[in-house]
């Protein structure tokens, strides 16, 4: 006898299998008891039938507590009733570890309980569904990117630079000096373009960011892609097909995950389409002008949520808003050759209210241009030195972009929050578990 996981069960339709599991419900009358279990490949039901069964093992069936582990034995049927497709009919049920009034109940329970249990609310379903797509895309994103001839390129976490701007960073010290927890690869992965060609990063990122809302965390995971050679329009290319691919990836090999979730896969098949939309800043301003609904907003200002939402509530598939204003955009993006109030950049915002899912631009090249930015932003050009050589020493029109993975997952298994798109959140006033 085979011991499989339940998601081989298709492969062993009325053979006899052993599985690892744990018990996520149950219920059970005089004659029956139907065991809800899963062991983290997939989730599905036992069957216990009193009268094929010693009386110990039914007895061990309607007496298991909600998360105890055990092997249980039998026979796999399918079930055309469940998500899952597949029941196994239990014979013999071992005990492997007991639990004693497990926190998290069937029944509806606060976010915040939720959140301080984080460690035992991963094995719900809904928690299993999300950490797959999530997988999904991470398998996903090195498969493209090396497809389309990058590398990736590991960016240090502990730095002495700030390119997205002092006043998010975390401090720490670095024996007898400062060091900061790394906001963005980027512009490690600049060093890396010119070395390479075409790099990524993908790493963990930090902002201090004291902001509560359903789009920040203080930890995410951002892949960063960097190309030489590259003007932003051809960047902008890249951007849609690793967006579409990302989505088509989830759509090709996370159905059942999808099915949980109760994801509308038509509406994402809507976003596998190409290309995307682009506007520009002036125009996204008009727009929210003629709206009616944002009489304040004015040229020059960043958009929050409810802007982001009310354009990309305008297109039925991601957009791209183009060439911000310099004001509020980093350092090291690429003046605009004809205007020098914008920069050339483009940030992406998908559909459905999830706001921007990319950060991106062409980067400035001329070094006094660069150091007199540094400058600006308060930095200290010292710390810029290695930077700048890459403008010193064969200097190439480059850019690059920055996806945020949780920004991504939460979009695509349509969650309403960002905190359940990563394993252990960091928010503003949570570090437990
Ligand atoms: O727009 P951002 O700040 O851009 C950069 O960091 C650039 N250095 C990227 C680049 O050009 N290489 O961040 C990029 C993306 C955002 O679009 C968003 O998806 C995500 O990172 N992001 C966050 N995700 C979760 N919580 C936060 N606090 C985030 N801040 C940014
Ligand atoms: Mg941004």
């Amino acid at each position: 006898m085979q011991t499989i996981s339940i998601i081989d069960a298709k492969n062993h339709v009325d053979e006899k299998v052993k599985i690892g599991v744990w018990l996520t419900n149950k219920r059970s009358s005089g004659k029956i008891a139907f065991l809800q279990l899963r062991d983290g490949s997939a989730f599905f039901q036992g069957v216990v039938v009193k009268n094929n069964v010693s009386e110990e093992v039914f007895k061990r069936a309607k007496e298991v507590k909600q998360e105890t582990s055990m092997y249980v034995t039998g026979t796999i049927h399918e079930d055309a009733r469940s998500h899952f497709g597949y029941e196994i009919e239990i014979e013999d049920i071992e005990i492997v570890g007991e639990s004693e009034n497990y926190p998290i109940t069937p029944k509806e329970h606060g976010t915040d309980f939720l959140m301080d249990h984080r460690h035992l609310w991963l094995r719900s379903k809904r928690q299993f569904a999300i950490m797959q797509i999530r997988n999904e895309m991470i398998r996903a994103t090195y498969e493209f990117f090396n497809q389309e001839g990058f590398i990736k390129l590991d960016s240090p976490i502990l730095t002495g630079s700030a390119p997205e701007g002092t006043t998010e960073l975390f401090h720490t010290e670095y024996f007898d000096r400062d060091a900061y927890l790394s906001q963005s690869g980027q512009l490690y992965a600049e060093a890396g373009a010119m070395a390479y060609g075409k790099v990524f990063t993908f790493g963990p990122t930090f902002r201090a960011e004291k902001s509560k809302t359903r789009r920040h965390l203080i930890e995410f995971w951002m892949i960063e892609p960097e190309m030489a050679f590259m003007h932003q329009e051809e960047s902008l290319e890249i951007q849609e097909k690793y967006v579409a691919f990302l989505v088509q990836a989830v759509l090709d090999n996370c159905d059942y995950a999808l099915t949980i979730l109760g994801r509308d896969k038509e509406v994402l098949k809507e976003y596998t389409k190409l290309p995307y939309p682009r506007i520009s800043y002036d125009e996204a301003i008009k727009l929210l002008q003629e709206s009616g609904e944002f009489p304040d907003v004015k040229w020059g200002e960043d958009f929050g949520s409810p802007e982001e939402t009310y354009l990309a509530n305008h297109f039925s598939k991601p957009v791209f808003v183009m060439n911000y204003p310099k004001a509020i955009k980093p350092f090291y993006m690429k003046p605009h050759p004809t205007r020098d109030d914008v920069v050339v950049c483009a940030d992406l915002l998908a559909p459905e209210g999830y706001g921007e899912i990319i950060g991106g631009s062409e980067r400035a090249v001329d070094p006094a241009y660069l150091e007199a930015q540094i400058k600006q932003a308060g930095l200290d050009v010292a710390d810029y030195e290695w930077y700048l050589d890459l403008r010193r020493f064969g200097s190439v029109p480059h850019s690059g972009f920055g996806l945020g993975l949780e920004r991504a997952v939460t979009w695509i298994t349509g969650e309403s929050h960002i905190r359940e798109a990563i394993p252990f959140p960091r928010l503003l006033n949570r570090i437990y578990p």
